[in-house]
């Protein structure tokens, strides 16, 4: 077993930190954030995950998992030294490197012995070359640096399960050396290994969120045309994706996509393909009508009312998907503005993400403490999120407590023939409406 450092202890560091712990690597996870770092020594992470605490605190109690804010104890033993910081976003769509950069010296300054150092932050093609560069700049020891790139695949609220459970691990290096000692610390995982060069790693995960993201747009294009010609398309998925070729996953219809990565992440692959003159044309309409899908509903309840003025929307759902508190690039940030520009009054309400909204959304929006309480004498509800709260929420319960029951599904939550047992008027995405 090795001794590991990784830096930075967002969502993918802290998980990466925790589960490289769980199958016995000593680990110690450096951050900046004194105030964070004493939480997680206690136990505490910083973001919701499931099953993320429970592993962090028996990994911390068995003396496998150390935090610190401090460059020199960190980095002291490792001998691989992973970089997990974020990646915002440029005003223009591209990566802002600021925080890789800051990284890299600060290794240069601190490691004082022959390392790996290996980037799992998404990072444009090319970076981990600027790594290397910026680390043997500041370099006061005469040591030897492997650059490895080894990009995450994983998913918010699945990130435990999906580093057991992964499709594959991509290691990009020159390096022999390197790419045995991290294919030895991946073993435990049971994931699959693929070995390439640096750039086609960086590459690889740009491309597979750029492909995921254009399953979603492509059938939500096609839900548009279902609802023209009479088609339902949930079973159009289903039968598509019979073919292996095609696959059953990521052919939800529903209000697009949103959180920190396909958003961020396709707008900065356009832009790395714009440096070298291409123009990425299929890339820019999955985000074309990725902004459009979010305004959907609004647009089916302003055909369905004329206008919004005065009317009260109860929005259910304001994470950018089910199980996770995020709500970065969520549906619902867009919708309330457009829904209060509008002059509808919007109550609303989420599982576990009302207090992030908060932070984002306009203050004129007010937060039930339920599903119940924000129903109550609305005139029509939006469902953004398909938590399964509101998937089991018993369809009587919308009659009882809406003035009348119009439900504008995002996400499909419900089956037609059972809506059709109730008083309710239905409009899903990609399927005919039930009035
Ligand atoms: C995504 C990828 O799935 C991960 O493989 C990747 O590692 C991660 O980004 C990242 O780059 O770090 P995540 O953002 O957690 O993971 O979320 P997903 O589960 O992929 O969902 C993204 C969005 O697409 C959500 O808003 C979801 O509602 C939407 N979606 C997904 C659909 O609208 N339809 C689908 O069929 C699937």
């Amino acid at each position: 077993m090795r001794n590991l450092a990784v830096i930075g202890t967002g969502y993918v560091g802290l998980v990466t930190g925790v589960c490289l712990s769980e199958v016995g690597h000593h680990v110690v996870c450096i951050d900046v954030d004194e105030e964070k770092v004493k939480k997680m020594k206690s136990g505490i992470p910083p973001i919701f995950e499931p099953g993320l605490e429970e592993l962090m605190i028996k990994n911390i109690k068995n003396g496998q998992l150390h935090f610190t804010t401090d460059y020199t104890e960190g980095l002291k033993n490792a001998e691989v030294i992973y970089i997990t910081v974020g990646t915002p976003q440029n005003i223009d769509g591209s990566a802002d490197l600021k925080y890789i950069k800051q990284v890299a010296k600060d290794i240069g300054l601190h490691v004082t012995h022959d390392v790996i150092v290996a980037t799992k932050s998404t990072v444009p093609v090319g970076t981990n070359e600027l790594v290397h560069k910026i680390i043997q700049e500041n370099l006061k020891e005469n040591v030897q640096i492997d650059i490895v790139s080894n990009p995450e695949f994983l998913r918010e609220g699945f990130a435990i399960y999906d580093t057991f459970n992964n499709d594959r691990t991509v290691i990009g290096t020159s390096q022999d050396h390197a790419a045995k000692i991290m294919t030895e610390i991946n073993q435990p995982f049971n994931v699959p290994i693929f070995i390439t060069d640096i750039r086609s790693a960086e590459m690889i995960k740009y491309a597979s969120n750029a492909f995921l993201a254009t399953k979603i747009s492509f059938i939500n294009e096609i839900a548009l045309i279902c609802e023209k010609i009479g088609a339902n398309v949930d079973d159009v998925a289903y039968g598509m994706g019979q073919d292996s070729r095609i696959g059953p996953k990521f052919l939800d219809a529903g209000i697009g996509y949103g959180g920190s990565c396909f958003p961020k992440d396709s707008i900065a692959l356009v832009k790395m393909a714009e440096n070298v003159n291409h123009s990425f044309k299929i890339l820019n309409s999955v985000i074309e009508i990725n902004k459009k899908q979010q305004m959907i509903l609004v647009e089916k309840a302003k055909e369905r009312f004329g206008s919004l003025k005065g009317k009260k929307c109860a929005m259910l759902g304001l994470s950018f998907k089910p199980n996770t508190d995020d709500v970065r690039e969520s549906a619902c940030i867009y919708i309330s503005k457009r829904l209060i520009d509008e002059g509808a009054e919007v109550s609303a309400y989420d599982p576990i993400a009302i207090e992030n909204a908060k932070k984002i959304l306009d203050s004129k929006v007010k937060y039930g403490a339920n599903m119940e309480e924000t129903l109550q004498d609305t005139d029509f509800v939006f469902i953004l999120t398909d938590w399964k709260e509101f998937i089991d929420f018993p369809l009587d319960k919308f009659s009882d407590l809406m003035k009348f029951p119009i439900i504008f599904d995002g996400r499909n939550c419900y089956n037609l023939e059972d809506v059709k047992q109730y008083p309710i008027e239905y409009h899903s995405i990609g399927r005919a409406s039930i009035i």
